[in-house]
């Protein structure tokens, strides 16, 4: 079984951000990534199309032998990982806004959060941020047309950089000091962002947390892969695998799956 893949999901390719945390700091790990970017975006769907979805990629990953799943998506997350957990044995590893850190520190007393609507109305997400928001301004943006542009390799464009200079705008107005990204496709936007924000404005996203969280929780269960040889990585996707190649730097093989 410690053998046996690491599941992760995502709505497309921005759960790789995730999945490079994990294999940087897990390299023996052998993992098998789902991009479901066919249905992508998640973020503006309803909660029960959201869990069928989320359904339909864990069984498939489970039926690939995977011992622990990471569902590499806000909106998934969000929306459905208590029911994930609650109807199959596998350990979830979910991926939340970074809230905490950043209203801890936040000295201007104001932080921005860019996120799907999906994530920003869920119970979930409405629960951690009123536990951490107290004296706190809390900007929420819907970063509306974001992922399909990320989803068609346009990470770099002028589009992307218009949506953003108006998302940031209320943030800005607003004095923030910390802008946390709540969805895993985001911080592909980094760069960008950071040529676009003051200097003074920290950028979080919950990348190492969840790397060091899945290293945690297979060590809990005695998963841990300690053998040395070279893991395998598996890429599917039943989008474009050029696109999600791209964004690995070519370094993998993708294989188109209709799942
Ligand atoms: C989406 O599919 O809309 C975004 C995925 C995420 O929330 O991380």
């Amino acid at each position: 079984m410690q053998t046996n893949p690491i599941g992760i999901f995502d709505s497309g390719i921005g759960g790789t951000s995730i999945w490079q945390e994990i294999h940087s700091l897990l390299p023996n790990e052998n993992t098998i990534y789902l991009a479901d970017s066919a249905n992508a975006p998640y973020g503006i769907k309803g909660k029960q199309a959201i869990i069928d979805l989320s359904v339909k990629n864990t069984e498939y990953l489970i039926h690939q032998g995977c011992k622990l799943i990471v569902v590499a998506c806000n909106t998934a997350t969000t929306n459905a990982i208590s029911l994930l957990r609650k109807n199959y044995e596998v350990p979830f590893i979910g991926i939340e806004p970074a809230i905490k850190p950043a209203a801890l520190n936040s000295k201007t007393k104001a932080i921005g959060i860019l996120a799907t609507k999906g994530t920003l109305s869920s119970e979930l997400f409405n629960n951690t941020s009123s536990l951490y928001s107290h004296g706190l301004q809390v900007v929420e943006q819907v970063g509306e047309g974001l992922v399909e542009l990320i989803e068609m390799g346009k990470v770099n464009s002028e589009e992307v950089r218009m949506l953003l200079k108006e998302y940031l705008k209320p943030m800005l107005e607003a004095n923030i000091d910390y802008l946390v990204l709540g969805c895993t496709h985001y911080p592909y936007l980094i760069p960008l962002l950071l040529e676009m924000l003051p200097k003074h404005i920290k950028i979080i996203d919950s990348g190492e947390a969840v790397a060091r969280q899945t290293k945690a929780v297979l060590e809990k269960h005695h998963l841990l892969n300690t053998q040395t040889t070279k893991s395998k990585n598996t890429f599917f996707t039943n989008g474009n695998p050029e696109i999600l190649k791209g964004i690995l730097d070519n370094r993998f093989e993708v294989d188109y799956l209709n799942f």
